[in-house]
């Protein structure tokens, strides 16, 4: 089914601060359909990466991230903010396109030479992919490919991943 995935994204002026445009996925998370479609093209890709596991950051990260395990019968590892994590973790302090952050893995999340997938909603700075892609290779993990509804291309996180594939939706 072809489907213009744009229709199912809110565009919100100056949140959560003022200059920011927010991109909002929640119509499209909304619409079984469209979920599901752009659920759909995420497997596909992470089937052509060969993933043998599913890495996403709280908290958008684990709604795009979690079906997409699912429909592929493989494990999720949530990457988490701080003081969520109960056991041994690794950690990554970030900058964000708006203020900064720290990532959190347990470290029994992935396994040495595991193939993992990173989704998340939204590629902004790339700030939170890269401190995502840190900690999968601090715990030993192979990152074979990065997964986004959204990149926003002005902010050029690109720039920031070299080296590693990506397939993105929609681009803004
Ligand atoms: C948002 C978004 C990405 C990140 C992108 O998450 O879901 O994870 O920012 O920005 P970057 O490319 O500049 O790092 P946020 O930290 O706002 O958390 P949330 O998912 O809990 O809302
Ligand atoms: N995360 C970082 N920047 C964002 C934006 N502009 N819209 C939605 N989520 C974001």
């Amino acid at each position: 089914m072809d489907i213009d995935f744009k229709k199912y994204v809110a565009n919100v002026q100056d949140f959560p601060e003022p200059g920011v445009l927010f991109r909002d996925i929640s119509p499209l998370m909304a619409d079984g359909k469209a979920y599901a479609a752009a659920t759909d093209k995420i497997v596909e890709y992470a089937k052509s990466r060969g993933a043998e596991m599913i890495a996403g950051p709280e908290a958008r990260g684990f709604i795009v991230g979690c079906p997409v395990a699912y429909n592929m019968g493989i494990g999720f590892a949530p990457a988490r903010k701080k003081g969520k994590l109960p056991r041994e973790t690794v950690s990554v302090t970030y900058d964000l396109e708006y203020g900064q952050g720290s990532l959190y893995m347990q470290k029994d999340a992935i396994k040495p030479g595991q193939k993992v997938l990173v989704v998340d909603d939204l590629m902004a700075t790339g700030g939170t992919l890269a401190a995502t892609i840190k900690l999968i290779e601090k715990l030993g993990g192979i990152v074979v490919g990065t997964a986004f509804l959204i990149e926003l291309t002005d902010l050029h996180g690109r720039d920031k991943i070299k080296g590693y594939d990506m397939f993105t939706l929609m681009q803004y």
